[in-house]
């Protein structure tokens, strides 16, 4: 069992105290720069003191993971004060391990490569945990925490978190957009999202299977200009932006197809 404090109250914090609690840790803080965002996390933990303050220097805790928003770091970092015993980590998918190098101890990185929102319940034990530190005891003390939590734990580098984290802005953002985009466009027709389940289903299946690429459907890769046209005046009417994705997004589509006929 560890002690660990969590500096920030939003959604990865908040996913993350409740999995380590169930997992026998104990959450010993929590911090929030609004205190009323640190009370209302610790409330669901076990003995967690709420606090907005960030000198910890009388902490129990063995382990410091800070879960705040990318641009505020390092300012934060400047101000935190930490027991001699603690390690500390982040769970940024983009900064750097070594901007932790400043506070003069074991640091690390702990990222869980998931999609957080406050109130959906993750499945912890299939998220992928991306873990990075500054020497071999740090990295198998955050090897025996996430694994407590996940069966997915994997050593990345920063440069290959950045990459990762790219690739995930990507495929679940960027989709996640494009989903909208499409909910707007059947929300005046009346019908409802739900209809593409099975579609979206299927999509993702094939994509797990095989290299994306060679699952590609849709009139962009067959060259299907009249339908494009078509669809590109439709969009034009709902926003001319959405025309120019559509139009990059079939370009990209179809200079992938004739790649991969050139290569083989
Ligand atoms: N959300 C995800 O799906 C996800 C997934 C993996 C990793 N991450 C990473 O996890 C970290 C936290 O993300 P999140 O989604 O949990 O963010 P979030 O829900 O937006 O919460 C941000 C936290 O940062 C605090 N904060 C914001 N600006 C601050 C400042 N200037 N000084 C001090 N505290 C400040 C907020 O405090 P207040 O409560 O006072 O506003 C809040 O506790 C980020 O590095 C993010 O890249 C996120």
């Amino acid at each position: 069992m560890f002690r660990i404090a969590l500096i920030g109250a939003g959604n990865v914090a908040s996913h993350l105290a409740e999995a380590l609690e169930s997992a026998g840790h104990r959450i010993t803080e929590v911090f929030s720069r609004r205190k009323k965002n640190a009370v209302m996390l610790a409330e669901k933990l076990y003995q967690a003191t709420p606090t907005d303050k960030l000198d910890f220097t009388a902490s129990k805790a063995d382990v410091f993971i800070i879960a705040v928003a990318d641009a505020a770091l390092s300012e934060l970092l400047h101000q935190l004060q930490l027991p001699p015993q603690a390690i500390v980590v982040h769970t940024s998918g983009t900064l750097s391990m070594n901007l932790l190098a400043i506070l003069n101890r074991p640091h690390g990185v702990f990222y869980p490569l998931q999609t957080f929102s406050k109130h959906k319940p993750v499945e912890w034990q299939r998220i992928p945990i991306c873990l990075e530190a500054s020497d071999k005891a740090t990295i198998d003390i955050l090897a025996q925490i996430a694994s407590d939590i996940s069966t997915n734990v994997y050593a990345i580098s920063s440069e290959e978190r950045k990459q990762i984290h790219l690739a995930a802005v990507i495929a679940c953002n960027f989709a996640n957009h494009l989903w909208h985009i499409a909910w707007q466009i059947l929300k005046p027709i009346g019908i409802p999202f739900h209809l593409f389940r099975p579609l979206l289903q299927e999509t993702l299946e094939k994509a797990m299977q095989m290299p994306p690429h060679k699952v590609q459907t849709g009139p962009a890769i067959r060259g299907d200009i009249p339908v494009m046209e078509q669809h590109l005046a439709l969009l034009t009417a709902h926003s001319p932006l959405w025309a120019e994705i559509y139009q990059l997004i079939s370009q990209s589509i179809a200079e992938t197809a004739a790649r991969t006929v050139a290569k083989t």
